[in-house]
C-alpha cells in the first residue's frame, strides 16, 4: 500500500531497526490506522517505567503502596471488557473446512472487507506502539518472532513482561527475518480535543486469524488474550498451523505442537529429573500446578515451573520431543490464588506486577476471593474493581465480588521462585508425560493411563470440561474441550487430532519411545456437592504415581477407560485420605459412562470431516470394555 500516513506523522524508524519490510509495514498500517505518533518500542526498564506513569497520569493504572507492592500497578478494565470473546474469535482460511465446525470463519476477503472501514482511522488522536517480540528464546530454533501493532500502552507493558520483547528481537531479525504481523487497535478513535477514558474499548469486537499468511487482526478489546496477541492469537492459534504446516512440507519433518499446557519439571529425592507437559481448559489450575509445592510426606521431591500455560514441542534428532515455554510471564487468574492453593505464585507477586480488575485495599494494596483464607479476615473495605465501596456486607447482600472472577496478575517468570533452571534453555525440555485434565464434578477418575498413544490422543479428545469465567458466557456447563484447545486451535480439529497421531507413529516408528499419557480430573464432587479430591500440593501424589509407571514401579490396574492406580500404589504420607474416599474420585459408574460415551459419539458426529479412523475404532473398543 505505502500510502501516505497523517500529516506531520514521523515514519522515521530507529536506527536499530533494519528491517525494510517490517519498516514499509509499519509505515502502511499507520497510513490506515492515523495515529497521531508511533513509539517503536525498545524494550528498555526506562521505557517501562515512562509507560506505566504514563498509565498512572491517565487513570488507566493505580500506582499501589511501594512499601507493600514495589513498583506494581493495578489497572481496572471497562465492565464490557473483562474476557476473551470467544464468538467474536474468528479463523479465516480460505477454505471453511479448513477452520473447521468449532471455529468461526469467515472468507477472508469478506473479513479483510469487514475489518477495512473499522481500522480505518481507527488510532486518531493516539499512540501507535510498534512492540517487538520473541515467542520462545532468542534464536531457538523452535521460537519465532512477532510484531504487535497497538494502540493500547497498557498492551505494550504487559507484553513486556508476557514475552521477550526488546531491542534484541531486531538482532535476531535482521534485515530480512520472518515474523507473524500483529495488529491491535482498542477501537477508540479520538477526535481533537476529546478527552480519553481510563479503558477505552470498542462494543463491537473482531479477534481475526488469517492462518495462510499468517497474520492476526484484533479490534476493540483491551483485555488479556483478546489484545496481548503473543498468547492465544499468535502462540496458539497461528503457532498450531504453523507445527502442523511444518509435517506437510517435502523435508519429511513430524512438524511440531503448539500446546495449551504448563511444563514443570519434577525432581525425584535421588536427583533424577523429569517433564511432563500439562493440558487445562482455562482457570482449571495450571498455574497452580506448574508451581506445585510437594506436601508433608515428600520431602526431598522437587517441583519447578519452566511454563504456566503454552507449550511449544519440537521432536528432536534423538527422537524425544522437547518443550519450550515461548512466554516469559504470567497472565495468571487472581482469585483463589493464596498460600494454601499457590504459594510459589503469591510469593513471586511481592513486586513488579501488573494486576488487573482486582481490588484495591484502603491501604493501597490489592486483595481479591481466596486471600481471607491466609489471613482468616476479610478486609471492612475494599474499592471493587469497579471501582465502588465494597464491604462483607454488600457483599453478604448483593453477592458482589471485590475481584472479577477473571481477574488476573501479570509477572515476570523470574519472579518464581520455583522457576526451572532450563526454563530459558533455547533446546528445550524432553517431556517424559502429557497429562489432560478437564473440570468434572462426577465421572472422569482421578487419574488414568492410556495404554498406548492412540488411546492417548483419544482421551484428549474427548474431554469435557466445566466452562469458567475466563471467556464471556455462561458458566459451570460442560463442553467437549479437545486437548483443552477448543477456542485455541487454528485449523480444523479433527485435521489436529491426525496430526498427533501421525506424530506419535512417525516418531515410534523412528524406534523413539514416546511419553506417556495421563487423563486427570481433580474436580470430583462428592453426594454433598463438596470436592473430595485434596488437589494443589496433594496433586503430586498422582504425579509421583505417573513417574513410578514410568519407572515400572507401579503396575495399575485396568478399568474400562485405561490404567488406573490401586489405593495401595498411591502415597498416603501425611494425607488422611481413606479407600472410601480414593473410590468416590476413581469409580467409574455405568450409567455416568453410557451417557458420557454418547456425548463422544455426539462430538464425532460434529467432528466428522477428516476424523481419523483411528478414533472411532478406539470408540468401538471403549463401549466393549465398559459393556463387559
Ligand atoms: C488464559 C486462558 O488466559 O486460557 O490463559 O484464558
Ligand atoms: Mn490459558
Amino acid at each position: 500500500m505505502n500510502a501516505p500516513a497523517m500529516p506531520g506523522l514521523s515514519l522515521k524508524a530507529p536506527d536499530f531497526v533494519k528491517h525494510p519490510r517490517l519498516i514499509a509495514w509499519v509505515a502502511d498500517m499507520a497510513a490506515l490506522c492515523k495515529p497521531a505518533a508511533i513509539h517503536w518500542c525498545d524494550g528498555s526498564q526506562e521505557e517501562y517505567q515512562s509507560l506505566c506513569q504514563q498509565l498512572v497520569d491517565a487513570g488507566t493504572f493505580t500506582r499501589l503502596n511501594p512499601a507493600k507492592r514495589p513498583n506494581s500497578f493495578l489497572a481496572c478494565s471497562d465492565p464490557s471488557d473483562v474476557a476473551r470473546v470467544e464468538d467474536r474469535t474468528y479463523i479465516c482460511s480460505a477454505l471453511k473446512e479448513n477452520a473447521g465446525p468449532t471455529n468461526n470463519w469467515m472468507e477472508p476477503s469478506e473479513m479483510r472487507a469487514t475489518l477495512g472501514p473499522l481500522f480505518d482511522g481507527c488510532m486518531a488522536g493516539r499512540t501507535m506502539y510498534v512492540v517487538p517480540f520473541s515467542m520462545g528464546p532468542l534464536g531457538s530454533h523452535i521460537a519465532h518472532i512477532g510484531i504487535e501493532i497497538s494502540d493500547s500502552a497498557y498492551v505494550a507493558v504487559n507484553q513486556r513482561i508476557m514475552t521477550r520483547m526488546g531491542r534484541a528481537v531486531y538482532d535476531v531479525l535482521g534485515v530480512d527475518g520472518a515474523f507473524v504481523p500483529c495488529m491491535h487497535t482498542v477501537g477508540a478513535p479520538l477526535a481533537a480535543g476529546q478527552a480519553d477514558v481510563k479503558w477505552p474499548c470498542n462494543k463491537t469486537k473482531y479477534i481475526v486469524h488469517f492462518p495462510e499468511t499468517r497474520e492476526i487482526w484484533s479490534y476493540g478489546s483491551g483485555y488479556g488474550g483478546n489484545a496481548l496477541l503473543g498468547k492465544k492469537c499468535f502462540a496458539l492459534r497461528i503457532a498450531s498451523t504453523m507445527g502442523r504446516a511444518d509435517s506437510q512440507g517435502p523435508s519429511g519433518s513430524p512438524g511440531w505442537l503448539a500446546e495449551h499446557m504448563l511444563i514443570l519439571g519434577v525432581t525425584n529425592p535421588q536427583g533424577k529429573k523429569y517433564h511432563v507437559a500439562a493440558a487445562f481448559p482455562s482457570a482449571c489450575g495450571k498455574t497452580n500446578f506448574s508451581m506445585l509445592v510437594p506436601p508433608q510426606g515428600f520431602e526431598g521431591w522437587k517441583v519447578t515451573t519452566i511454563g504456566d500455560d503454552i507449550a511449544w514441542i519440537k521432536p528432536h534428532a534423538d527422537g524425544r520431543m522437547y518443550a519450550i515455554n515461548p512466554e516469559a510471564g504470567y497472565f495468571g487468574v487472581a482469585p483463589g490464588t493464596n498460600y494454601h492453593t499457590n504459594p510459589n505464585c503469591m510469593a513471586s507477586l511481592g513486586h513488579d506486577v501488573i494486576f488487573t480488575n482486582v481490588a484495591l485495599t484502603d491501604d493501597g494494596d490489592v486483595w481479591w476471593e481466596g486471600m481471607e483464607k491466609d489471613t482468616g479476615t476479610t478486609p471492612d473495605h475494599l474499592i471493587d474493581w469497579q471501582g465502588k465501596d465494597w464491604t462483607p456486607q454488600i457483599a453478604r447482600e448483593t453477592g458482589a465480588k471485590a475481584a472479577h472472577p477473571n481477574s488476573r496478575f501479570t509477572v515476570a517468570a523470574g519472579n518464581n521462585p520455583a522457576l526451572d533452571e532450563a526454563w530459558d534453555d533455547a533446546a528445550g525440555v524432553p517431556i517424559d508425560a502429557f497429562i489432560f485434565g478437564g473440570r468434572r464434578s462426577t465421572t472422569v477418575p482421578l487419574v488414568t493411563e492410556a495404554r498406548n498413544w492412540v488411546e492417548g490422543v483419544y482421551m484428549a479428545a474427548t474431554m469435557g470440561s466445566e466452562t469458567t469465567a475466563a471467556a464471556v458466557g455462561q458458566q459451570g456447563v460442560v463442553r467437549r474441550d479437545p486437548f483443552a484447545m477448543l477456542p485455541f486451535t487454528g485449523y480444523n480439529v479433527s485435521d489436529y487430532f491426525q496430526h498427533w497421531l501421525d506424530m506419535g507413529s512417525k516418531l515410534s516408528a523412528s524406534g523413539a519411545k514416546l511419553p506417556a499419557i495421563y487423563c486427570v480430573n481433580w474436580f470430583r464432587k462428592g453426594a454433598d456437592g463438596k470436592f473430595v479430591w485434596p488437589g494443589y500440593g496433594e496433586n503430586m501424589r498422582v504425579l509421583k504415581w505417573m513417574i513410578d509407571r514410568l519407572e515400572g514401579k507401579t503396575k495399575g490396574q485396568e478399568t474400562g477407560f485405561g490404567i488406573s492406580p490401586a489405593y495401595s500404589e498411591i502415597t498416603w504420607d501425611g494425607l488422611d485420605f481413606t479407600p472410601a474416599q480414593f473410590a468416590t474420585v476413581t469409580s467409574l459408574d455405568k450409567a455416568d459412562w453410557k451417557q458420557e460415551i454418547a456425548l463422544h459419539t455426539e462430538l464425532f458426529g460434529q467432528l466428522a470431516y477428516h476424523l481419523p479412523h483411528e478414533l472411532s475404532a478406539t470408540k468401538a473398543q471403549l463401549e466393549r470394555r465398559l459393556a463387559a
